[in-house]
């Protein structure tokens, strides 16, 4: 297994002052490429998400690209599991721009691991 280990350089808007630690957006050996480009994802995908939901919630549209758990899938710590946690891709980066998005309030955080659901379990 090839353990790449990416500390991408950030583009927040936010200004970062002396005292707040750095978010930890690590890409840990990446599975495939990412629904759209870095700078893209940073800007926007609150948008795809947000907007998916309502429609998702209010209209029963499902299965498109900016699926919840396909990110987590992705992001989710090799060492943890989640994308939450101090060093979690998605909230270190929330942490460092103080947004809290609820979402983990009802979607689960962790990786749905390839062992399990080859067990016939499914996502
Ligand atoms: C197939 C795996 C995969 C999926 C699915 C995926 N990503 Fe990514 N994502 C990546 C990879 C790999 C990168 C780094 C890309 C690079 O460096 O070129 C990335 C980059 C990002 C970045 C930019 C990080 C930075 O450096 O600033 C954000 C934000 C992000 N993803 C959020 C999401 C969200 C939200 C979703 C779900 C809508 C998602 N990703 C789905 C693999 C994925
Ligand atoms: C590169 C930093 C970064 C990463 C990584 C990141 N986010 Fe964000 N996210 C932000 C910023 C900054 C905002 C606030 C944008 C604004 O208020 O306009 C935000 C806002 C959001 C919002 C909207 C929250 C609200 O209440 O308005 C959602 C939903 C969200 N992110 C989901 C995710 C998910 C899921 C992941 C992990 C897969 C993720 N983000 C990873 C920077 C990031
Ligand atoms: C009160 C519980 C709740 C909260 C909070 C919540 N969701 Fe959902 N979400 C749901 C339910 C229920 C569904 C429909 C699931 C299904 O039909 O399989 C859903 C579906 C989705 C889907 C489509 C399915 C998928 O995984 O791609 C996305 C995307 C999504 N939510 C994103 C979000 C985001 C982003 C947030 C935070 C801003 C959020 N949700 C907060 C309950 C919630």
């Amino acid at each position: 297994m090839r353990y790449a280990l990416m500390v991408m350089a950030l583009g927040v808007a936010v200004d970062a002052t002396a005292d707040t630690p750095k978010p930890a957006v690590v890409i840990a050996d990446p599975a495939g490429r990412c629904v759209a480009p870095n700078d893209v994802m940073r800007r926007t995908h609150m948008d795809m998400l947000k907007h998916q939901r309502d429609r998702t919630v209010r209209q029963g549209i499902r299965g498109e690209k900016a699926s919840l758990g396909a990110c987590v899938d992705c992001h989710a710590s090799k060492t943890t599991n989640s994308v939450l946690g101090a060093e979690g891709f998605c909230q270190s980066c929330h942490s460092y721009a103080a947004v809290k998005p609820d979402c983990f309030d009802c979607h689960s955080a962790k990786a749905r691991r390839k062992d399990v659901m080859a067990g016939g379990e499914r996502p």
